[in-house]
């Protein structure tokens, strides 16, 4: 039998071949099954790979032994067979094709007849290649042309707004399953029952000894009142809670205790006692906080000035 591809080659080719079944066939969900089964996969494979390795020997043991049996005429026109080396001989036509190239011998034909100091030109053809990425790019800029410029399939302000749009959607549904990945700065008011349970929870375990169980207060402020020392709303609490309050008040900063997750849990609780009526409540201390967010009618007014220059602005550039 003539055997013209290599020995590595094929045992590569057929490992890769087990890796690619055992992944359509492994049910391992969305992750691929390396993942998942990282020991099975990995015994399993080097199994796979010692067993190919294992026959590759034996067929050469096989065939020396073989060899060895052979009289001396048969020998030489084996070791004849084996010369012809594996080649891919399809793909080597064809990069070759591709260069467009003459060879050395054949250059006489193209040389030319000028002759500067000894330095020669050769007039070679343009690669094919090259040549036909430069069709590909003429045909491109004909339907790019027709499509955009003729009948303005769509631009990209609307390309920019749906894939802002899109990344949007994907940021909500990420923050649905993370969290945990709460700041200060990006922190929202959880309102499940499930969060506020939660909270509720942290809140019996950590803070009722200074804060009462009902928020009245007594080592640290009345958490009912609309009056905060540092500040109301649920940024400004959940940064209270994770960075503790001023040097030597006695709230210490929770960050290194709590999750964030636990936090923003434990600050919407916080926020839950708002206007309820604690059995000892302690008398209110800071300022009655004011959301500035919220839409109040002597702000917006002043703001509306900048914004309505920046759309007069974007209705003249358009
Ligand atoms: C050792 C007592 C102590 C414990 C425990 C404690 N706090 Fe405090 N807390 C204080 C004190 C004292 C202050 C006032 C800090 C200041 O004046 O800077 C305070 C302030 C606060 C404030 C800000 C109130 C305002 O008016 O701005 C919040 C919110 C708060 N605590 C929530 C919590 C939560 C939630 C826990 C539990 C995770 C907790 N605290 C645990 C003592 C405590």
């Amino acid at each position: 039998m003539k055997n013209k591809t290599a020995w590595w080659l094929r045992i590569t080719v057929a490992f890769f071949l087990v890796v690619v079944l055992m992944e359509v066939y492994i049910d391992s969900g969305d992750q691929p099954a390396f993942l998942v089964y990282p020991t099975l996969m990995f015994g399993f494979m080097a199994l796979i790979l010692l067993l190919l390795i294992a026959i590759a020997f034996i067929v050469q043991a096989i065939e020396n032994v073989l060899y060895n049996t052979l009289d001396e005429e048969a020998k030489v026109r084996y070791l004849a067979t084996k010369e012809d080396k594996w080649e891919w001989t399809w793909g080597k036509k064809m990069y070759n094709k591709m260069l467009g190239s003459k060879s050395m011998d054949e250059e006489v034909e193209i040389i030319l007849d000028h002759n500067y100091d000894g330095i020669r030109e050769l007039d070679n053809n343009l690669p094919p290649w090259w040549v036909y990425l430069f069709y590909a790019s003429i045909v491109f800029a004909v339907v790019y042309l027709v499509r955009f410029h003729i009948y303005d399939d769509y631009t990209q302000d609307q390309e920019y707004e749906q894939e802002v749009a899109a990344a949007q959607l994907e940021i909500e549904e990420y923050k649905k399953t993370a969290k945990g990945l709460v700041d200060a700065n990006t922190v929202e008011l959880l309102t499940d029952a499930s969060d506020i349970n939660a909270g509720k929870t942290i809140f019996e375990i950590n803070c009722v000894a200074c804060h009462m169980a009902d928020g009245g207060g007594g080592i640290g402020p009345n958490l009912t009142d609309p009056n905060w020392i540092l500040g109301g709303g649920i940024k400004n609490v959940f940064n209270t809670i994770s960075e503790g309050g001023r040097d030597g008040k006695g709230m210490i900063a929770w960050k290194q205790n709590l999750k964030p997750l636990e936090m923003a849990q434990v600050a919407s609780y916080v926020l839950s006692f708002q206007g309820t009526t604690p059995a000892n409540p302690k008398a209110a201390e800071g300022d009655i906080w004011v959301d500035p967010n919220a839409p109040t009618p002597a702000t917006p007014a002043q703001e509306a000035t900048p914004e309505m220059e920046i759309d007069s602005a974007a209705v003249t550039m358009n």
